[in-house]
C-alpha cells in the first residue's frame, strides 16, 4: 500500500445524527492515522432526521479547529469514494458482538469490490456502548435530555426540529 493511501482513513456512516461515541472513535484514529476524512452518506435509505447538508455542517462546525479531520458527503459506493480520494482504509466503530454480523459483511463486501481496501475496526469507549444515533433520536423525540450523549450543538439541533416537528408553525 502506498504512503498516501495508508496516511488517509475514510470514516463512513451516516451520521444521523453524530454522537459522543462517533466523537470518541474519531479521537483515537486521530492518534493512528495522519489524517481522517469523515464520509457522511447522503441518501442513507432511510428515512433521515437531519438532510446531508445538515449533518456535514454540525460535523464541520465540531472539528472546524482540527485540520486532521476533513468532513464530505459521497453518494454511492463506499468503495468508489475510496478510489476518489485515493484512500485505502475504511474506518468504522465496534460497539458490541451485535455489531460484528454486519460489520463483517459489509468489510467482506468492500473488500471484494476493492481488494486493496482494509477495514480497520477501532473498539467504541465503554462508556458509548450502547449508544447509538437510533436511540439519541428516540429520547430526543420524546423529550428526554441527551446531555452528555452528543455535543452541544446537536442537543440544540435535535431540540428544534422536535419542537418544529411536534408544533409545525402555523400560518
Ligand atoms: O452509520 P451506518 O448507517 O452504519 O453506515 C453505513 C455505511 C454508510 C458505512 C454503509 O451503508 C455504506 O458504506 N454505504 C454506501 C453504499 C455501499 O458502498 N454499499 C456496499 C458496501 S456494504
Amino acid at each position: 500500500m502506498q504512503a498516501a493511501a495508508r496516511s488517509v482513513a475514510v470514516y463512513p456512516g451516516s451520521f444521523d445524527p453524530i454522537h459522543n461515541g462517533h466523537l470518541a472513535v474519531i479521537s483515537r484514529a486521530i492518534a493512528i492515522f495522519p489524517k481522517i476524512v469523515v464520509g457522511i452518506l447522503e441518501n442513507t435509505g432511510k428515512d433521515a432526521l437531519f438532510s446531508a447538508a445538515e449533518r456535514v455542517e454540525m460535523m464541520r462546525d465540531i472539528y472546524r479547529e482540527e485540520p486532521r479531520v476533513e468532513v464530505r458527503s459521497f453518494t454511492g459506493l463506499l468503495v468508489s469514494f475510496l478510489r476518489e480520494l485515493d484512500a485505502r482504509v475504511v474506518l468504522r466503530g465496534m460497539r458490541a458482538v451485535s455489531d460484528f454480523e454486519y460489520e463483517f459483511q459489509m468489510a467482506l463486501m468492500n473488500r471484494r469490490l476493492h481488494p486493496d481496501a482494509e477495514t480497520v475496526f477501532l473498539t467504541a469507549e465503554e462508556e458509548y456502548t450502547y449508544l447509538s444515533s437510533r436511540l439519541v433520536k428516540e429520547v430526543a423525540a420524546l423529550g428526554g435530555d441527551v446531555a452528555g450523549l452528543v455535543p452541544d450543538q446537536v442537543r440544540t439541533r435535535l431540540e428544534q426540529r422536535y419542537r418544529r416537528l411536534t408544533h409545525p408553525p402555523t400560518r
